[in-house]
């Protein structure tokens, strides 16, 4: 059968050892909702993991489930919450609901009312349903169930999903087709597909959706736009998913008829006031705002000599009596300011600590400068002890190869989420800043910039379903490995061969350090084209906007290559702890990969390996290039081993990969080259 991908990693299809598809039909006969969430009627968080369950088995096993009261036989689904179901909540240790927490589960054999039945209890609704999907996954991956014994909680509480999508229907910074959300529809047509798109997200614990673009139009808060995020939010609730917005911060003006978005002005905050009350009558369960503000030609408090706190401030006052929240973005940067803009955001965001409401988060990008390939983390981090800070990752790739390359993020993620800050002390890292351990907020916050759109299979590339899912993964649980992740994420979506596992997941996890390497190896950064951002341009020099430029960036000449950021330097280093300062001031302790980004060194350094700067840069591009190589060897050995369309799809995507890797290095090497004056070192392919 055609396969469009459209299905990614919830494709319950059948098991086909039958002795393990038997052992699972006896351990599943029915489903047992003793509490159901809303007798008789809609569809709320328990009703759908009952139909994620029927549905699932049916397609896993062959059967079909009934849905009782009680069960009638072994083997019955026993579904529920402690809250609502307090004889089930018995059936398992207080330390087990603690566990589970707000949003976890518990899933494990038990004996009820004189009948083997497999327990799924969740201390609310949505626990349920993330531990029906934590079964089909379990199913799925073909894991035993003797001794069956799954609890889970997440360790970040909004866990989100950020679209840069417009209202227009165009994604900024999307390459897999057009919005998901058909505005012009909405709210009287509401497709399938919405519901699908909360499965996928429930399924791997993503709990909240920024449905707009930071780069906001008001539009989307008035009454009739409201009206279709209306319609999207009643499809998301039973999957545990509230929806938020971007706010432009002159609404007021835009679409309010004030003179002023001033925040101090009372008419202001008071316009503010209204509008959230609106909001909240029209869409219950609202999340709150994202906001960019004074960045990249955005509105903001600053037009009105204000800062960002008193912008935040005025937002979070209006959300608060709801329970809403607002993500203020520190992805601040401004071309007439002189300093190097690695250094604005935290210049501008620092100082403020303390002053933001507890429900205003501050929402920081990985990295200082953008989304790049490989980047240091983000200084703040660890900067604002007094300020809940939110982690923006990027899912869709737009310096990774967009939706033409495999560049699997989980190994990013993981190395982001595990850098250790040493703020206030070791171990500090941004995955315990994050998730409120180490200055106890009582808020956490995380956002992926989403790599989904309307194309079929959701992503563009088959694999970049991979990046959705190890987002969702590692949000829920930071301590997931991108190797575990990896493998889970094949099997689900390829099946459990391990022919098939065991390339795949290579691949994956080999994927970022290659395109890395044979795109901004060593610490070299925004080196790319200029714009689109897809493929090389060392070259680009646009006068008038040096922080768009890659000659602002790589600093190449006759002497040498590479952005000194040390104290002889832009002194970026300075706003890092003590520790990491003096890693990293000094070449000799700085890590390889990030060499470039710190320092400016001489063609002929001297690297850790013995081979002069210039020789290692040109082999780093040259090992990129045979990476992928060999993933297209690994991939024709499945011919025959899945569905065509996803076999041949991914096959023509590699050899364009393998093409576009060679425009880099080739690129790359003959621009610098003009500075550095070097021969190509032996094992680099001449230039075509
Ligand atoms: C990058 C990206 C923009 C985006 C911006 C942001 O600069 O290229 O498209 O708007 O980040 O995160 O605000």
């Amino acid at each position: 059968r055609a396969d469009d991908g459209y299905r990614l990693w919830l494709r319950y299809d059948r098991v086909a050892d039958e002795s393990l598809r038997a052992t699972y039909a006896a351990a599943f006969t029915e489903i047992a909702l003793p509490a159901p969430t809303r007798p008789g009627f809609s569809l709320g968080s328990i009703e759908a993991a009952r139909d994620e369950l029927t549905t699932g088995l049916k397609g896993l096993l062959g059967v079909d489930l009934s849905t009782v009261s009680q069960p009638t036989r072994d083997g019955a689904l026993l579904l529920g919450t402690a809250v609502r179901s307090p004889e089930l909540a018995g059936l398992v240790s207080e330390a087990d609901l603690r566990a589970a927490s707000e949003e976890g589960y518990v899933i494990r054999p038990v004996i009820f009312a004189g009948k083997r039945c497999v327990l799924v209890l969740g201390n609310r609704d949505v626990g349920v349903l993330y531990g029906a999907f934590a079964l089909l996954r379990h199913v799925q991956l073909h894991e035993p169930i003797a001794g069956l014994n799954l609890v889970s909680a997440p360790r970040i509480q909004r866990r989100l999903l950020n679209h840069w999508d417009n209202l227009n229907g165009f994604v900024e910074r999307g390459y897999a087709g057009q919005s998901l959300w058909r505005w012009f529809e909405l709210p009287d047509i509401v497709s399938p597909r919405y519901r699908d798109y909360a499965r996928a997200c429930a399924s791997i614990g993503v709990n909240g959706t920024v449905l707009t673009n930071v780069n906001a139009n008001a539009l989307v808060l008035t009454p009739a736009y409201l009206q279709k995020v209306a319609a999207l939010a009643n499809v998301f609730r039973p999957y545990g998913i509230r929806v938020y917005l971007t706010a432009r911060f002159s609404a007021p003006v835009e679409i309010g008829g004030l003179k002023t978005a001033d925040p101090l002005d009372p008419a202001v905050k008071q316009w503010w006031t209204d509008k959230v009350a609106e909001i909240y009558r029209i869409i219950p369960g609202f999340g709150g705002f994202l906001v960019k503000a004074n960045s990249e030609g955005q509105p903001g408090p600053q037009a009105y000599g204000r800062n960002h706190a008193d912008g935040a401030n005025m937002l979070a006052d209006a959300l608060v009596p709801y329970g809403g929240i607002v993500m203020w973005r520190a992805f601040v940067y401004d071309n007439n300011v002189p300093a190097d803009r690695h250094t604005q955001g935290f210049s501008e965001f620092q100082p403020l600590d303390g002053q933001f409401r507890s429900n205003a988060i501050v929402q920081v990008k990985n990295g200082a400068i953008d989304f790049m390939p490989r980047e240091p983390f983000h200084p703040l981090f660890g900067a604002m002890p007094q300020t809940p800070l939110a982690l923006e990752l990027q899912i869709t790739q737009e310096y990774l190869g967009q939706s033409m390359q495999l560049a699997f993020l989980g190994p990013l993620f993981e190395e982001v989420l595990d850098a250790d800050t040493f703020r206030p002390n070791a171990g500090s890292t941004i995955a315990k800043i994050v998730d409120g351990s180490v200055d106890l907020h009582g808020i956490s916050v995380i956002a992926g910039v989403a790599n989904i759109g309307d194309d079929r299979n959701w992503t563009g590339h088959p694999l970049a379903q991979a990046n959705w899912y190890a987002y969702g993964r590692l949000a829920w649980d930071h301590q997931l490995t991108s190797a575990q992740i990896a493998n889970e994420w094949t099997r689900l979506t390829f099946g459990n061969d391990s022919a098939v596992v065991q390339p795949i997941t290579s691949m994956l996890l080999e994927s970022h350090e290659a395109v890395v390497n044979y795109s901004m190896p060593l610490g070299l950064h925004h080196i790319m084209a200029e714009g689109h951002h897809y493929g090389p341009g060392p070259w680009v020099d646009q006068a008038g906007r040096a922080d768009w430029t890659s000659v602002y960036y790589h600093r190449a000449d006759a002497n040498g290559v590479g952005f000194d950021r040390t104290k002889s330097g832009s002194n970026a280093l300075a706003q890092y702890a003590p520790e990491i300062q003096n890693l990293w001031g000094n070449p000799a302790t700085t890590p390889d990969n990030l060499l470039l980004w710190f320092h400016h060194l001489p063609w002929d350094y001297r690297m850790k390996s013995g081979r002069p700067l210039w020789d290692e840069i040109a082999l780093h591009y040259q090992s990129g290039v045979d990476t992928v190589r060999t993933w297209q060897k690994a991939w024709a050995t499945l011919n025959g081993k899945m569905d065509d369309e996803r076999f041949t799809h991914v096959k023509q995507l590699l050899a364009r990969q393998e093409h576009d890797a060679r425009v880099w290095r080739d690129a790359c090497l003959l621009y610098f080259q003009q500075f550095s004056k070097k021969p190509l070192p032996a094992g680099v392919e001449p230039p075509e």
